[in-house]
């Protein structure tokens, strides 16, 4: 018998209407490695664990296997949709006019749900780079971020909102000058920002903005994404379940490093939505934000080891001319390439 963590024992966050929502999800991207079958697989093993919030994204080429367990969990009981808390994905090659309500129909047909729960843009500009590319591959018609761009896309956000098809909309990759841009302009704010979040790569300015707007942070690769697609490597990337300080935590505590990171992300205040299609793997991520905190100091320790480590570089969403995958993430604090 597979071990079940209890839900009353799972932490949750308070997004900005006051509604809550569980304090770990499960990742869905195989990042090339895991196909749809092994994915939906474990998302069906999460929710009888367990889980019962799954971050999706039509990207990931898995929604419609995922969409035959969620109807599975439904029909055998093992949840109710009203407890399932899922999120997909707009990606950047339908943010045309009408585009955004086409992707969002063809993941709810895909999901079998009615309505998705949050629904996110997926990155802040409409660069398209093929699933499975290499790094060096580029777009032609990619261009900088333009927030008069940006807000054609969320407004229909807005509008899936407004027609029940959406209980809530997020940003994704974004920053704080790209925030400041458009959060003054929408019309629904969004409940949650995904951002690359683990001990390496802290992001506190980024951080501090989004819950200083009543906006939930999401971290993605929580643990280090050490299964990441070739293209998203360098050889300076950090492994976070190699820093001496989170080994040295996993030792105290006798868990293993990648428990760390997610007892840390938890602590501190995002939700981090770890990947994982093995049953072990799977039930101690969740598991481990139920028991054994990390102590004040342990959490201090952290904090100052950040590397600021980005490993998601986006280089592949880079348009002609761009200096450096640097380019996308505004570290000057001015959207770089003009913005409007
Ligand atoms: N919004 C965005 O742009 C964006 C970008 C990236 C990711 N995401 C989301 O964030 C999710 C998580 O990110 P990620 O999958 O890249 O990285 P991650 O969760 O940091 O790393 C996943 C890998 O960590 C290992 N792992 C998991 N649990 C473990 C455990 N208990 N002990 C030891 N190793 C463990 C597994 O490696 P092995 O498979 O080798 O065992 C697994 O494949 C994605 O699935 C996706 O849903 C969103």
């Amino acid at each position: 018998m597979s071990e079940v963590i209890e839900q009353n024992k799972i932490p949750r966050r308070a997004l900005y209407t006051g509604e809550t929502i569980p304090a770990v999800g499960l990742g869905t991207f195989g990042s090339d490695k895991y196909g749809p079958e092994q994915v939906s697989e474990a998302v069906y093993g999460s929710i009888k664990a367990g889980y019962r919030l799954i971050d999706c994204a039509a990207v990931y080429q898995n929604e419609d296997r995922i969409g035959e367990v969620l109807k599975r969990v439904l029909e055998e009981g093992i949840a109710e949709r009203k407890e399932l808390f899922v999120t997909s994905k707009v990606w950047n090659d339908m943010h045309g006019e009408g585009q955004v309500l086409e992707s969002c129909r063809k993941s709810l047909q895909d999901l079998q749900l009615s309505y998705i729960d949050l629904y996110f843009v997926h990155w802040p500009f409409p660069n398209y780079h093929a699933p499975g590319c290499d790094g060096d591959s580029r777009n032609p018609d990619s261009r900088p971020f333009s927030a008069e761009e940006f807000m054609s896309v969320w407004r229909q956000c807005e509008q899936l909102v407004e027609e029940g098809l959406v209980r809530y909309i997020g940003m994704s990759n974004m920053t704080v000058p790209k925030l400041k841009a458009v959060l003054p302009l929408c019309k629904i704010k969004p409940a949650a920002l995904e951002m690359e979040l683990h001990p390496g790569f802290q992001q506190p300015e980024l951080f501090d903005y989004a819950v200083s707007q009543g906006i939930q942070p999401i971290g993605y690769c929580p643990i280090g994404s050490p299964s990441r697609p070739e293209r998203d490597r360098t050889a300076e990337d950090v492994a976070d379940t190699q820093m001496p300080e989170i080994v040295e935590i996993a030792e105290k505590h006798n868990i293993h490093p990648a428990l760390v990171c997610l007892k840390w992300a938890a602590q501190r205040g995002q939700i981090p939505i770890p990947f994982s299609v093995k049953e072990p793997q799977f039930v101690s991520n969740l598991k481990c934000i139920t028991e054994d905190p990390l102590t004040e100091e342990e959490m201090e320790t952290i904090r100052k080891a950040d590397k600021d480590c980005r490993l998601i570089k986006g280089q592949v969403f880079l348009w002609p001319g761009a200096k450096g995958w640097e380019d996308l993430w505004d570290l000057d604090g001015e959207i770089t390439g003009g913005g409007k």
